[in-house]
């Protein structure tokens, strides 16, 4: 509105960096809801970062959904020869959804390279023990663990699990926990707790605090409570957001 134009967008970010004590805040104009333009913009903000950060040394970790996807559309040649991971196995998405085909775009638009992670999901607890034996998988796991730059999503928990073939069981887990957010195939109540645990191969909720650059993306006023939820428990160190979901987090419920 009239008093965003007058103030900017820097202002916004700021109250957003104080609300939901996160090191940096970049914020596009617009809501991702409504238009899909809105999560490139994210995207783009998300490129010129990495520009600034990438070394020839980097491996960038990403996660699956729309969001990741979009920047995946919007990537351009970074300065470096980088390697990029899909951050976890797969967690039900839809085939050009799934980190793996995300990172294998955004390494040919960047002229870098890529490891796919191609594991069941669900996937049992003995499959998984074999799997992570398997030298092809292992090799990729290793990079995975030497990732030094992450970028993940941020899901509306109810829409998440209704987009994934989630059971109904682990629905009805969901519901009686509050989960809220959901982001690296772990569901988050309000207070940012993990409510539940997608198990696939990857990076792990602990695995974050000894990454240099954690850099969640999510817009959308229907993501407000997510991302509040999701920063409840503050892994991530940049939060590259959108408008209208800044305005409602600020609003509060
Ligand atoms: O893993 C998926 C993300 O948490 C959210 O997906 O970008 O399609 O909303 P999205």
């Amino acid at each position: 509105g009239m008093m965003r134009e007058i103030v900017g967008l820097s202002v916004l970010e700021k109250q957003i960096r104080e609300k939901l004590k996160v090191r940096n805040v970049i914020i596009v104009p617009g809501n991702s809801d409504e238009y899909e333009w809105v999560k490139q913009e994210m995207g783009k903000a998300c490129v010129t970062y990495l520009k600034k950060i990438v070394t020839t040394r980097s491996i960038i970790a990403v996660t699956g959904g729309t969001t990741m996807a979009a920047i995946a559309d919007v990537m351009t040649p970074l300065n470096h020869r980088i390697l990029f991971v899909p951050a976890r196995g797969g967690v039900g998405e839809k085939a050009e959804n799934q980190a793996s085909s995300i990172v294998s775009q955004m390494a040919h638009k960047a002229n870098g390279e890529y490891r796919q992670l191609f594991v069941p999901d669900p996937i049992s607890e003995s499959a998984y023990q074999t799997l992570i034996d398997e030298p092809m998988i292992r090799d990729v796991l290793e990079h995975i663990k030497g990732s030094n730059i992450v970028i993940h999503g941020i899901g509306d928990a109810n829409t998440m699990a209704k987009r994934r073939k989630t059971s109904e069981e682990t629905m009805r887990k969901l519901i009686t926990n509050h989960a809220v957010s959901e982001a690296f195939g772990y569901y988050f109540n309000q207070d940012g707790a993990v409510v539940h645990k997608v198990r696939t191969v990857g990076l792990q909720l602990e695995d974050l605090s000894s990454i240099d650059h954690v850099i969640a993306v999510a817009g959308g006023t229907s993501k407000a409570e997510a991302i509040e939820s999701y920063f409840k428990q503050g892994k991530s160190d940049l939060l590259i957001t959108d408008e209208a979901a800044a305005e409602q987090i600020l609003r509060g419920k």
